[in-house]
């Protein structure tokens, strides 16, 4: 059975971007955790915590629980990302949950050449948003994973599902997102 990691990052009651990721995970066969990232108390690395991690790694101690994030990202076989669009990018507990993500010799490693090597699993991550405007110049949130996904994790294959004007005065935020989720029907059908 395939393992699809699941990563919410949608705090608001209500969330629209977690209504179109739902709806993306119906189209997927295989077993879905959930990390529900506004639930984790999630801390940036700082000074000990850094010391921390470089001891447990120089130890090739991986079983620590500073890796876990690391770990459960490392072994699924799909990843499916909702993050709204905040501030050009996303939420910054998505970047927290990407500092402990991004471990050394669990997620990727570096070869003698100083190039990034991923050791990931997943073959596919889904980045599912929302915006209340145009998303412009570019989405940076999904940008950033893309670069991360590709060039650090190995992660060949990523696909942004999004919907915006979802806050523009009179916009009619059923439409909107009724035709985003067509889009992922679409999508689905091509990918299958
Ligand atoms: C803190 C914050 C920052 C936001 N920044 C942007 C932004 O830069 N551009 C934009 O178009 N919308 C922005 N929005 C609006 C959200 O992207 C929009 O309401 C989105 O649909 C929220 O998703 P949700 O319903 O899943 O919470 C922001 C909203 C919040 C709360």
């Amino acid at each position: 059975m395939e393992q699809i990691l699941f990563i919410n990052a949608c705090p608001r009651e209500g969330s629209r971007t977690l209504e179109l990721a739902r709806h993306l995970l119906t189209k997927l066969d295989g077993t879905v955790e959930e990390l529900a990232l506004f639930e984790e108390n999630l801390l940036p690395l700082n000074g000990k915590t850094l010391a921390l991690r470089d001891k447990m790694t120089a130890n090739q101690n991986f079983d620590h629980p500073i890796f876990k994030y690391a770990r459960q990202f490392a072994k699924a076989d799909t990843i499916v990302l909702a993050a709204p669009f905040w501030d050009l990018s996303f939420p910054s507990a998505l970047k927290i949950w990407l500092e402990y993500v991004m471990a050394k010799e669990i997620t990727f490693r570096y070869t003698e050449e100083g190039f990034p090597c991923g050791l990931c699993k997943a073959k596919e991550l889904f980045y599912v948003s929302t915006a209340g405007g145009p998303v412009l110049p570019s989405h940076m949130g999904f940008s950033y994973v893309d670069a991360l996904a590709k060039s650090y994790f190995g992660i060949p294959e990523t696909v942004l599902f999004s919907a915006e004007n979802l806050d523009v005065v009179g916009a009619d935020t059923a439409a909107i997102l009724a035709r985003a989720k067509e889009e992922i029907d679409n999508d689905w059908r091509n990918h299958a």
